[in-house]
């Protein structure tokens, strides 16, 4: 008897098939924007430029203290604790349940006084949350001595 040809996808199965491929197509689309979304992590060397706004105040490539701590190793640093006695109360408190890293610093970096109430950090804030981005990419990767 004749084989045949091999047997077409009935077009239940030819549909399923179709239907999987749309959803990977869909799911990979999704993760690719997601994945762009989360990235955007911050241009370290922009980051040095808007950083010449801090540079009065504090320094970044350096262990070195001015009228602000040194931001070296600033990010994983527990907030008010690098100099004794220096900071206003407002950042010790802070510190006692707090970490610096992108999800604290993005904030008061945007307002300083607002989220921590009574800082003596004399900085209105920084507008542009791209700046902010950067600038904190710049204190993770710009200070790499003190990690
Ligand atoms: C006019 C001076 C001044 C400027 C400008 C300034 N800061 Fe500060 N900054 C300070 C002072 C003073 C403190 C300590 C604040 C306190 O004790 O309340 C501080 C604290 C900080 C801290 C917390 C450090 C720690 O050890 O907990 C971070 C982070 C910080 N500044 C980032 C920045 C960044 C980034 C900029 C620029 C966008 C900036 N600062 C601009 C004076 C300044």
């Amino acid at each position: 008897m004749f084989a045949g040809w091999p047997k077409a996808p009935s077009f239940d199965e030819a549909f399923a098939v179709q239907r999987i491929k749309t959803l990977r197509a869909f799911a990979s689309l999704m993760a690719v924007s997601t994945a762009v979304h989360a990235a955007d992590p911050g241009n370290p060397e922009h980051g040095a430029a808007v950083f010449k706004k801090c540079m009065i105040c504090h320094v970044v490539t350096e262990p070195v203290n001015k009228i602000g701590p040194t931001l070296n190793g600033g990010s994983g640093r527990v907030p008010g604790k690098l100099i004794d006695d220096k900071y206003s109360r407002a950042m010790t408190e802070c510190g006692a349940d707090h970490v610096w890293d992108e999800a604290t610093l993005t904030p008061f970096l945007a307002e300083p006084r607002k989220e921590v109430r009574g800082t003596k950090m004399a900085f209105v804030g920084l507008r542009k949350e791209q700046d902010i981005a950067d600038v904190i990419a710049c204190i993770k990767t710009c200070s790499p001595s003190v990690q």
